[in-house]
């Protein structure tokens, strides 16, 4: 499909897409003086079922799990069905290929120190100019054990392009870090064509999904990745984070863990207690995905097929109806005149999320925010955890940049509604 028809698909998939039902399953879109969610990069809303979720889990069983009476071997079951869950969120091929956790940056860190403790002469790690320093700075920290660096630079126009992945690639590879859609930038990155390339010279490849996770379909088979990492967080669910990597890659790594404790995964990944009611959310966001996508079915599948299509039907939709967001995010950019880093041509934006990064004019960009937060929209300024990108693009780490990162739920009106106050902005 050439770049006029995905987006005549898009638009086609924005007039079908259930905006009123979507919102309506939000709560807080519709509290008294919730004004604009534009910061979704930082962290998404959740749906009412996910509320239930976590309340009912505090309410039934909010206990330690492995013991023999009701409600913890309730938790038990909780986790299995989470796990399960999430396993079908990114086509896992066994739900203990997931680990449950903090949030994605401690999970980026204990691979990172896995794999920093047995890199032999395959010690060369690749890391991007366009990522999240949670997945540069955990892997440069491994410097003291013997790591080497090479960076895969991102191209003006704020893509990572395969053909400049090649030459860095060697028997030392050991393994790229890179991401999977710019929080910053929005970019999307061809992350099937990097793992082929980086397989080929016998590495590894690390994918940090968090920014991807709320976009898109998330397929670690098609991705053909070996390690991901996301946060529920902003995936419509409460904060935690979890890991997926192949089955026989984590059964390898070293990781802490107390001695009856076994060594395979998922329950070596996962030391300690984490937050069981969180995961109960995630749970529920994966369900309310499933169900958003099951109203788009024209086919009844298998039972066991049908978690995994449903919520890869609710991500295909959503990815055609954010098109259309970033269309008209781009274009209300444009008339104010402000000066959008990445990809700005809406011919393009099947490349890139509703994440715009931009600069208007002389005005600093923690006035450009404070003045939407006084409007009621609620944006961010600054380096937003890329302080390599920022210099990158010439911009003080301290200053950086205005971003506006928009999600399923948000709307074209909304879009307009900001347009409007960022032109009185640029008018005053
Ligand atoms: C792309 C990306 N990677 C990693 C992180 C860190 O995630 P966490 O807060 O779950 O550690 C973030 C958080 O914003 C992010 O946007």
């Amino acid at each position: 499909m050439n770049t006029m028809q995905q987006n005549k698909q898009a638009v086609a998939t924005a007039i079908n897409f259930p905006i009123e039902r979507v919102r309506a399953e939000f709560p807080a879109l519709h509290r008294t003086g919730a004004g604009l969610f534009f910061d979704n990069a930082a962290g998404g809303q959740v749906p009412q079922i996910v509320l239930n979720a976590i309340n009912e889990h505090l309410l039934e069983r909010n206990v330690q799990r492995g013991g023999r009476y009701a409600q913890s071997m309730a938790v038990d079951a909780t986790i299995a069905r989470a796990r399960a869950s999430v396993a079908a969120l990114v086509n896992a091929r066994d739900p203990n290929e997931i680990a449950f956790g903090m949030n994605a940056t401690s999970f980026i860190r204990l691979v990172s120190m896995a794999i920093g403790q047995s890199l032999g002469p395959r010690n060369e790690i690749i890391v991007t100019d366009l990522d999240h320093e949670a997945n540069v700075a955990t892997w440069l920290a491994l410097a003291p054990l013997g790591a080497k660096f090479i960076w895969w630079k991102m191209r003006d126009d704020g893509t990572l392009h395969p053909d400049d992945l090649k030459p860095l690639l060697s028997e030392q590879t050991r393994l790229l870090a890179c991401t999977v859609a710019s929080n910053a930038l929005g970019t999307l990155v061809d992350v099937r064509s990097a793992a082929d390339l980086v397989h080929a010279a016998g590495g590894e490849i690390f994918l940090d999904c968090v920014h991807f996770g709320p976009h898109g379909r998330i397929d670690v088979q098609a991705f053909d990745c070996d390690y991901l990492v996301c946060s529920g967080y902003k995936i419509f669910g409460p904060h935690m984070g979890f890991l997926w990597g192949r089955y026989e890659l984590l059964a390898r790594l070293p990781t802490f863990r107390e001695d009856f404790i076994p060594d395979e995964p998922p329950a070596k990944i996962e030391a300690g207690t984490f937050i069981y009611e969180n995961v109960a959310g995630m749970d529920a966001a994966v369900s309310y995905l499933a169900r958003l996508g099951r109203s788009f079915a024209t086919t009844a599948t298998s039972k066991e097929a049908a978690l995994r299509d449903d919520v890869s039907r609710a991500m295909s939709a959503i990815l055609s109806y954010e098109r259309i967001l970033s269309v008209e995010l781009l274009r209300v950019l444009s008339e104010c005149n402000a000066r959008v880093f990445g990809i700005s041509d809406s011919a393009r934006v099947a490349e890139r999320v509703p994440t715009v990064c931009f600069n208007v004019g002389n005005l600093a960009p923690s006035s450009v925010s404070m003045a939407m937060a006084r409007a009621g929209i609620g944006i961010r300024d600054g380096h937003l955890y890329c302080p390599r990108l920022m210099r990158r693009l010439g911009l003080a780490q301290d200053s950086g940049t205005v971003r506006v990162s928009l999600v399923h739920y948000n709307t074209i009106a909304e879009i307009q509604r900001f347009g409007n106050v960022l032109s009185d902005l640029t008018k005053l």
